[in-house]
């Protein structure tokens, strides 16, 4: 009996002590008022909630203050701009975590984690949109980074192999990547991390094969994701236009899940409605909708 509850209670101090660490960044701010902080401790206990997930529930906190609470706890490194090792400016979420751009990708990132990620076979997530330019590689590498600021072991993968850009966004090589992974030339190795104190991993496209459909058709692709699961909590993969090929529609069956992405003034609805349609025949769960307003 006795080794049971003491068994228990190492289990269980580090995450009440979190809780209470997570409390107490709020209340310094005064954000919460240290007898509803007891409340939420409380009702997370009684119902095997974390503290966030319960402090929604009573409407004591909103998501706001449970990300800003989160990015103080985890107190994520800034990345980088330009130069010889830095980000593209497009990657704002690493360079200006707090810019007003990246506030509804934090949005869209607890979203997520409720509506996707919450299960453990949803890990990978394909990001979609009709036609060229619409902000899909844009929204991929922020998305990715805002995962990865929050202490989630993140995976982005450029599965655009048509016009890929994830390494010019991450200043990586482009010579090994998911190319080299599914001819088995190359292992999970090929995955770059983008910071020792940011568990964000960016895999390339690679060399673009001459057949870019029959490669992502290969089943080898779901061996590679499978191997990646065990190692990462969120995959992100960037996707070519779906109207132009059927590449991002084998992808996003591979994922299980797609967001699907429309750019203000730039994405036609009959193509939307279209790409829509042809996951959604195909099995791919549509997680979500994003309206690009750039
Ligand atoms: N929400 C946004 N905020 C800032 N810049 C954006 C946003 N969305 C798109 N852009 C810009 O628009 C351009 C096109 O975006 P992006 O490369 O992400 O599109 P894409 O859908 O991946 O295009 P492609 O068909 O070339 O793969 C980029 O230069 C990017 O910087
Ligand atoms: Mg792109």
């Amino acid at each position: 009996m006795k080794q049971v509850s003491a068994a228990t209670a190492e289990v269980a101090m580090p995450a009440r002590d979190r809780s209470r660490a997570f409390g107490a960044i709020l209340i310094e701010q005064g954000r919460l008022n240290p007898a509803d902080a007891e409340e939420i401790q409380r009702f997370a206990g009684a119902n095997g909630m974390r503290f966030g997930d319960a402090a929604i529930r009573l409407k004591l906190l909103t998501q706001e203050d449970i990300d800003f609470a989160l990015a103080q706890q985890y107190n994520y490194p800034i990345l980088a701009r330009g130069g010889a090792n830095g980000v593209s400016d497009d990657v704002v979420a690493g360079y200006m975590p707090q810019s007003d751009s990246v506030e509804p990708l934090r949005v869209l990132r607890s979203q997520l984690a409720h509506r996707w990620f919450n299960d453990v076979d949803h890990k990978a997530l394909a990001i979609t949109s009709p036609g060229r330019g619409e902000g899909r590689s844009w929204l991929a590498a922020n998305l990715a980074t805002v995962f990865a600021q929050i202490g989630e072991r993140t995976l982005l993968i450029d599965a655009d192999m048509r016009h890929p850009s994830q390494h010019m966004l991450f200043n990586l090589s482009n010579s090994i990547g998911l190319s080299a992974l599914l001819t088995g030339r190359a292992g999970k190795e090929a995955a770059c991390r983008i910071h020792p104190q940011l568990r964000l991993f960016v895999l390339p496209a690679g060399i673009l094969p001459p057949n870019p459909q029959e490669l992502l058709g290969r089943p080898v692709f779901d061996l590679v994701l499978e191997r990646f699961t065990d190692q990462f909590d969120v995959i992100i993969i960037d996707t070519p236009a779906a109207a132009e090929t059927a590449d991002a529609q084998i992808v996003a069956r591979r994922a299980g899940g797609a967001l699907m992405l429309a750019r203000r003034s730039v994405t036609r609805q009959a193509q939307l409605v279209s790409a829509t349609q042809s996951l959604q025949q195909t099995g791919v769960k549509l997680v979500g909708t994003v309206y690009n307003e750039f």
